[in-house]
């Protein structure tokens, strides 16, 4: 399973991106305000630091020819973006145009199996399904995941699924075992990723150990 990290932070893609644990970016509306930058700089500055990995940047426009224009500008930014449309019938329109060209689109704001159909018939390079969003209001967005799996599998789609508004470590494993072609997590979970209590106690007590059995 691929990682994207989900944020516009700088320092926070700098410190992921000297790695080759990251496999991506992904950004909203929301996250390009936290960051307190511009859009397009914002936007520019994530691809020059992650090199090739692809960055979804998201279009805010929501009728299709605006909506095609403003994927067309972002595209334009860096050849690593990657375009989000919503999933509408006029982002699933601007998903087929924008794909025809040649250009990536990631499908956002996915909650339901029918909608990643959809997405996948219209030429989505990404789909990105909401688990976390799920979870919010009392249904299992892991079970969301599973769904589409095995749709895209029953018919051979290509389209990637990556699952998006992931909370927790457990929401990547769970995501891992459903068989997600990408998690993008926020900074904060994949720092946790790494972290176990017996992992630190094991390494504590061997360091010791260590020291002890060291010659005089
Ligand atoms: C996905 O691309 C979105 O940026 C993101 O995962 C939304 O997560 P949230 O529901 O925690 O805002």
């Amino acid at each position: 399973m691929k990682f994207f990290v989900d944020t516009a932070e700088i320092n926070a893609i700098k410190e992921f991106a000297a790695t080759s644990l990251l496999d991506g970016v992904t950004t909203n509306p929301t996250l390009i305000m936290k960051s307190g930058g511009t859009h397009e700089d914002v936007i520019a500055e994530i691809c020059q630091l992650v090199g090739a990995r692809p960055v979804s940047a998201e279009v805010i426009s929501t009728d299709i020819e605006p909506m095609f224009n403003e994927g067309k500008q972002l595209a334009g930014i860096a050849s690593n973006v990657v375009v989000k449309v919503p999933l509408t019938w006029n982002g699933l329109r601007v998903c087929e145009n924008l794909s025809r060209e040649g250009i990536p689109v990631n499908v956002t704001l996915c909650f339901n199996a029918n909608q990643a159909l959809l997405a996948a018939k219209a030429g989505a390079a990404y789909i990105s399904p909401f688990i976390g969003r799920l979870d919010d209001i009392g249904l299992d967005g892991i079970d969301l995941i599973s769904d589409i799996r095995e749709i895209y599998d029953n018919y051979g789609f290509t389209t990637q699924l990556l699952a998006a508004s992931v909370r927790s470590p457990h929401h990547v494993t769970q995501c891992a075992l459903a068989g997600a072609d990408v998690a993008t997590v926020p900074p904060s979970v994949l720092r946790k990723l790494c972290d176990h209590p017996l992992t630190d106690i094991g390494l504590a007590s061997f360091l010791a150990d260590a020291a002890r059995a060291r010659p005089a």
